[in-house]
C-alpha cells in the first residue's frame, strides 16, 4: 500500500517529533532542541537531539537520524506502513484509501524511468560503437572529451528505423511503453511507427536527481529541425525542466551562482571550460517554473544569451515574467554577449578567463529593463518621454512584492530625476551634480555591476553617509563594527571611522577629515565625498536629509549584514560536509537560524538578535 504524499505530510504536521521519541528517551529542553540519550547505539553522554519544529532527530557519534515515522520503524521495529497506520491512529487521522488511478500512474511512472534509462544506455552503446564513428569525430571536433561525454551521458541514435526498438523489446521492454515514453511515434497517415531520434547526438535530459527522463537530439546530417527534443511525457514537461540542472546542483549551492544559458553545448562547453553551474531552458524562453527552481540554488541567476536578437528577445521575456515572482534578495541578472556569439564560441575564441569576466561584469535586473525601456524608442520629445516614464512605472506596477516595488520604484524616480538634470546641461561646480552617468552597455555601466563591485559601492555608500552625518554612529556603530568589508583598502577606511568616532564621540565631518587625513587616507574623508562615491548613494549627498540618509545607511547595513551571514552559512556548510563534525553542524544552525531572523525581520537591524551565545568565533571583521 501507498500513501499519499500529501497524507503523508499532514501525518507529519500533526504529531510531535518529541511525543513519539520520548515514549522511549528521556529528553531535556536544550533551547530549540531536545536532547536525550541516543536508542541507536551505546551512549553515554545524551547526543541525540531532537528539533520538533523541523521533524527531524540526529546523533552525532552514530549517524541515525530521521523523523517521527522512521523513528518509529527502527526503534518500535514496524514496517513503514505499520509505523504510519499507529501514528495516524494517535493522531486521529483517518488513512485515506489509494485512489486507484493515482496509483496507476505512480506505478507507469517508474516503470518509464526504467525504459528511459535502458535507451540511454542503447544510445550510449552505440555512440561507441562503428556506427558512432561519426559521432564521436563530431564531439571532438566540438572539443569534448571522453570525460564529458560520459558525464552528460551524451550518446548517438544511429540511422536504422527500428534499432533502439529492437534493442529495448530485446531488454524485455514492452514496445507500447515507447510510445508513451516518447522515442516511438505513430504517423498520422497510418503507415509504420518509427523512432523520433535517427542520425543524431543525443542529450539526456534528466531530472533534478538524475534520472533521465527526455532526449534532445542534434542532427548530424543538416536535417531540420537542429535539435529534437522528446514529446512532453508523464516524465517530461519541457517547461519545468532544465537541462543540466542534476550536474550543476552541487557547485551551483556550493557557490551560490548559476548561469543560464541557450543551448545544450554551451552548458556542456562551459563545464568543459571548469564552469560546471550552467544549465539551459529547453528551446524556450524562461518559465515561471524554471526561475523559481533557478532561486532553489542561487538567489541571482545570470542570464548569459546569445547575442543575436533572439537571445534579446529571451531575455527580455524572462525579465518580464521575473517582476511578478520578486522577493527581497532575489532576482536575475543579464550578461549580453558580442553580437552573433553564443558561450560556447566565446569560450573556445577567448578562453574561461573571458567568460568569467563577462559572467562577473552582469547587469542587474534593474539596470537592464532600465537601458531596454530606454533603448526601445526614441525619447526625443516630451511624449515620448512620457511614454519611457510610463512603459517604465508599468514594469513596476508588475512587481507584486510590495518592498521590492518601492525600491524600484525609488530607483527608476531617482534616475528620471538624474536624468531630467543630464538634460538641462551640468550644474558647474555642484559638487557631485556635475557627475554624469556612463552611457548605458557602455564598459564602466557593465562592469561597475559585477556583484563584488555593487558590494563595494554599497560598503562606500554607507560610509559616505556617515562621514556626512557622523552623529549616525551614535545608532549604527555597533553594527558597522561587526560588518567587516572584504575589501583590505575599505576595511581599513571602516575602521578608521569607527576609532575617530570612539575617540571622539560627537565628532563632526571637518573633525573625521582631520583625523583621517592624518592618518594618511585621501581629500574629502578618504574620497567619501567624492562625487564618484556619492552618485552611488544619492542617500548620503550633502543635500540630503539626515532621515533618508538614516534610511538608507540601515537598508544597506542591513544587506550587507544577511550578505555575510549568507556566505558565511555557505563556507559552515562547507566545512559540514567536509568532516561531519558536531562544532559545524552547530555553526550551520546557528547560522541559518540567525539568517532566518534577520529575514523575518526584514533586514531591520533592530530585529538582529546579539551574537553573543554564538560559538563560532569572530565574526566581527574580513569575512564579508
Ligand atoms: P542554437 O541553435 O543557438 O544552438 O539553439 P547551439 O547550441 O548554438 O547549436 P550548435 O550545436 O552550436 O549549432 C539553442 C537551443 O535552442 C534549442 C536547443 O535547446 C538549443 O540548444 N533549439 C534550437 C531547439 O530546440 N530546436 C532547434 O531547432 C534549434
Ligand atoms: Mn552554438
Amino acid at each position: 500500500m501507498k500513501f499519499s504524499p500529501q497524507f503523508l505530510d499532514t501525518l507529519r504536521d500533526r504529531i510531535r517529533l518529541s511525543d513519539v521519541v520520548g515514549r522511549h528517551v528521556a529528553l531535556t529542553r536544550k533551547g530549540r532542541e531536545l536532547i536525550g540519550l541516543c536508542p541507536f547505539h551505546a551512549d553515554t553522554d545524551p547526543s541525540l537531539r531532537v528539533v520538533d519544529d523541523k521533524n527531524f532527530y540526529h546523533c552525532f557519534p552514530c549517524g541515525a537520524n530521521g523523523d517521527a515515522i522512521d523513528f518509529v520503524v527502527k526503534v518500535e521495529g514496524l514496517g513503514f506502513v505499520e509505523a504510519v497506520e499507529q501514528l495516524a491512529a494517535e493522531a486521529g487521522l483517518e488513512i485515506p484509501r489509494p485512489d486507484p488511478e493515482e496509483e496507476r500512474r505512480w506505478e507507469r511512472r517508474a516503470t518509464l524511468h526504467e525504459v528511459m534509462e535502458a535507451a540511454t544506455v542503447v544510445f550510449e552503446d552505440r555512440l561507441r560503437s562503428g556506427e558512432g564513428a561519426v559521432a564521436r569525430s563530431y564531439l571532438e571536433g566540438r572539443g569534448l572529451d571522453e570525460d564529458t561525454v560520459r558525464h552528460f551521458r551524451l550518446g548517438y541514435a544511429g540511422s536504422g528505423r527500428t534499432q533502439l526498438r529492437s534493442a529495448l523489446t530485446a531488454k524485455g521492454i514492452e514496445p507500447a511503453l515507447l510510445f508513451e515514453a516518447g522515442l516511438v511515434r505513430r504517423p498520422d497517415d497510418g503507415r509504420d511507427p518509427y523512432e523520433v531520434f535517427r542520425e543524431r547526438v543525443i542529450f539526456p535530459i534528466t531530472d533534478r536527481r538524475g534520472r533521465v527522463i527526455a532526449f534532445g537530439g542534434r542532427t548530424l546530417i543538416d536535417r531540420m529541425p537542429k535539435y529534437l527534443n522528446s514529446p512532453d511525457t508523464p516524465l517530461f514537461s519541457k517547461g519545468r525542466v532544465l537541462y543540466g540542472l542534476a550536474q550543476a546542483r552541487q557547485s551551483a549551492t556550493r557557490d551560490g551562482e548559476i548561469v543560464v544559458v541557450e543551448g545544450y553545448m554551451d552548458v556542456i562547453a562551459l563545464a568543459r571550460g571548469g564552469m560546471p553551474n550552467a544549465v539551459a531552458p529547453l528551446g524556450t524562453a524562461l518559465t515561471e517554473d524554471q526561475i523559481v527552481e533557478l532561486w532553489r540554488l542561487a538567489p541571482e541567476p545570470v542570464l548569459c544569451l546569445d547575442g543575436d536578437a533572439a537571445g534579446r528577445r529571451a531575455a527580455g521575456q524572462a525579465a518580464a515574467r521575473v517582476l511578478p515572482l520578486l522577493k527581497p534578495g532575489h532576482s536575475l541578472r543579464f550578461v549580453t554577449l558580442p553580437e552573433g556569439q553564443d558561450p560556447d564560441d566565446l569560450l573556445r575564441e577567448a578562453g574561461p578567463e573571458a567568460v568569467r569576466r563577462l559572467l562577473s561584469g552582469s547587469r542587474s535586473l534593474s539596470d537592464f529593463l532600465w537601458d531596454f525601456e530606454q533603448q526601445a524608442r526614441p525619447i526625443d520629445t516630451p511624449e515620448r518621454y512620457a511614454d519611457f516614464v510610463d512603459r517604465l512605472r508599468a514594469r513596476v506596477r508588475q512587481i507584486a512584492d510590495a518592498t521590492v516595488q518601492q525600491a524600484y520604484r525609488d530607483s527608476f524616480e531617482r534616475r528620471l530625476a538624474e536624468r531630467r538634470g543630464e538634460r538641462r546641461g551640468p550644474r558647474s561646480g555642484r559638487g557631485w551634480q556635475a557627475w554624469r552617468p556612463s552611457p548605458p552597455g557602455s564598459e564602466a555601466a557593465r562592469t561597475r555591476l559585477s556583484p563584488a563591485f555593487a558590494e563595494k559601492q554599497q560598503q562606500r555608500a554607507v560610509l559616505a553617509a556617515i562621514a556626512v552625518h557622523p552623529v549616525l554612529l551614535d545608532e549604527f556603530g555597533e553594527a558597522l563594527g561587526r560588518t567587516g568589508f572584504r575589501d583590505p583598502d575599505l576595511d581599513r577606511l571602516r575602521r578608521a571611522v569607527l576609532e575617530a568616532y570612539h575617540d571622539a564621540p560627537g565628532l563632526e565631518t571637518a573633525t573625521l577629515d582631520l583625523h583621517l587625513s592624518g592618518l594618511g587616507f585621501g581629500e574629502g574623508c578618504g574620497g567619501l565625498l567624492q562625487p564618484a562615491t556619492l552618485r552611488h548613494a544619492s542617500f548620503a549627498r550633502p543635500g540630503e536629509t539626515i532621515e533618508r540618509a538614516r534610511t538608507g545607511v540601515r537598508e544597506l547595513l542591513a544587506r550587507l549584514h544577511r550578505h555575510q551571514l549568507e556566505v558565511e552559512l555557505a563556507e559552515a556548510k562547507r566545512a559540514f560536509a567536509e568532516d561531519n563534525s558536531e562544532g559545524a553542524w552547530e555553526r550551520v544552525n546557528g547560522l541559518r537560524e540567525l539568517l532566518q531572523s534577520v529575514n523575518a525581520g526584514s533586514g531591520s537591524l533592530e530585529d538582529v538578535p546579539e551574537r553573543e551565545d554564538e560559538d563560532h568565533g569572530e565574526t566581527g571583521t574580513g569575512t564579508i
